[in-house]
């Protein structure tokens, strides 16, 4: 069983660390304990850092020269999770991302001009998720890109069951752990630690289709079968990612 605790060794800082813990029901600790992994709090922000580990803390950065890059250079003909989608420039359209975690395909959605719906369960990714969107909006290019996103804590197979039909929805679910791949990152092995595996993703799958009035894009590791065996209609091709693509109805 992993263990984790919010942290704070900042004085100023204890009260809010400990309102955290209470709302995510996790010990509160101000000197270094025997956790697996720490919520860590400080003037610059939350991170998730494991224990006693040189790993760099996974903290949400939408002003991250590498996501700022990725953002102003992107376009509907270059990003492939947008070709997916088969959205087009200008094209005014909703997209849910129902697996939202660290908010980077949101982002880069809405940095399209696309309206997003975010859904993430996880309560500890939603307030790291909420510490980002908070240093985000201090810059005013990339406030304007995440006015277009509602983020929304909640499940989103309970979320679609009750929805309207919406057009494109989107899924990235976590996949089993390559321990050995050097395409998944230190930080993103301990992400996966502390959420496990979506096992419930083929139910969320049959729960969009009933959904979605346009398509249904899932992104899977390149070598992986479809989610659920369920074939695609077709499938584009990443870098480092495959996007199974199910046109709807
Ligand atoms: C691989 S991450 C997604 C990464 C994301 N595409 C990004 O750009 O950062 C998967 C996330 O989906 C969330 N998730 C999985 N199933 C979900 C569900 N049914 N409802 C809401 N969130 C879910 C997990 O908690 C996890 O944070």
């Amino acid at each position: 069983m992993t263990s984790l605790a919010v942290f704070t060794e900042h004085s100023d800082l204890h009260k809010r660390a400990k309102q955290l813990a209470n709302h995510l029901d996790l010990p509160f600790c101000s000197t270094l304990a025997a956790y697996d992994f720490l919520l860590t709090l400080t003037p610059d922000g939350l991170s998730l850092q494991k224990n006693n580990e040189k790993t760099k803390p996974l903290y949400i950065d939408f002003l991250s020269g590498k996501l700022t890059y990725r953002t102003q250079h992107a376009t509907t003909r270059n990003e492939i999770l947008i070709r997916a989608l088969g959205l087009k420039k200008q094209q005014h359209a909703t997209i849910i991302d129902a697996t939202a975690g660290l908010g980077r395909d949101s982002f880069l959605l809405a940095s399209l001009g696309f309206s997003v719906i975010a859904l993430e369960r996880s309560p500890i990714v939603f307030s790291l998720l909420n510490d980002g969107i908070k240093r985000g909006q201090t810059d005013i290019d990339t406030a304007m890109i995440l006015a277009r996103i509602t983020w929304l804590q909640t499940n989103a197979i309970d979320w679609l069951k009750k929805s309207a039909p919406v057009d494109y929805i989107y899924l990235d679910p976590m996949f089993p752990e390559r321990k050995k791949s050097a395409l998944v990152k230190k930080e993103m092995r301990f992400f996966h630690d502390i959420i496990g595996n979506d096992d419930d993703a083929e139910l969320l799958l049959q729960t969009a289709f009933a959904c979605a009035t346009k398509r249904v894009v899932v992104k899977r590791p390149t070598l992986a079968g479809t989610l659920g065996n369920k074939q695609a209609d077709f499938s584009l091709q990443g870098s480092s990612s495959r996007f199974d693509v199910y046109l709807r109805p």
